[in-house]
């Protein structure tokens, strides 16, 4: 399969289709990440004769995760800056028509991505997934992604970081769909 995972970060959401032998490209504004492009994702040309079968995406939470939090006060942080990004991945999406895309993020995105990308299609722990995908196995647990690093140089990018497991059966079970006719995912 060729897989495009846009804003890879530490490649944590992609790492089970490339262990799995398929085709992965990275995007990211991060020249650290070591993506296989390095560039803002508004500004990626696209191109439409590009083939992918699956989009990846985890667009910055930032904005979203504080938007649940008691004390958040929507004068303070930019619900549209965080969402720009979101439409430009709805975009995406829609010119390069995957047959599998799956766009990840926290509960506070919850009533913003609905409008976008419709209802969640899976919760995993505190990650919550919108998109056309198989439903996988994964542990309902608050473990993911709330592991604490308070002095690593890295710990944003690490506790973003999407889990293996997570990557892992997300990958087997679009392995299975891509053996079946379906083109709407209704599993
Ligand atoms: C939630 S993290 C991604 C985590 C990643 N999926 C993983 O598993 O490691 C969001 C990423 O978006 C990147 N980013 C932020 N704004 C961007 C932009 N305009 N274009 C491309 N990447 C951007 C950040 O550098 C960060 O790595």
């Amino acid at each position: 399969m060729r897989v495009l995972d846009l804003f890879s970060g530490l490649g944590g959401f992609s790492q089970g289709f490339r262990d799995r032998g398929h085709e992965v490209i990275t995007v990211d504004i991060v020249r650290e990440f070591n993506p296989s492009i390095q560039g803002d994702v508004r500004y990626l040309p696209i191109r439409e004769s590009a083939h992918f079968d699956v989009i990846l995406a985890s667009p910055p939470c930032d904005d979203f995760s504080k938007a649940e939090k008691p004390w958040y006060d929507e004068d303070d942080y930019d619900i549209d800056r965080g969402m720009e990004l979101v439409y430009v991945t709805k975009e995406i999406i829609d010119r390069l028509r995957p047959r599998f895309w799956v766009v990840e993020n926290v509960r506070g995105a919850v009533k913003y991505f609905r409008h976008v990308f419709g209802p969640i299609r899976q919760r995993c722990g505190s990650r919550y997934l919108w998109g056309n995908f198989p439903r996988f196995h994964c542990r309902h647990e608050e473990c993911y992604g709330k592991w604490e690093l308070w002095s690593h140089p890295m710990r944003k990018a690490l506790r973003s970081k999407i889990p293996y497991e997570i990557s892992i059966n997300l990958c087997k079970a679009i392995e299975w769909a891509m053996t079946t006719s379906l083109t709407e995912v209704e599993i």
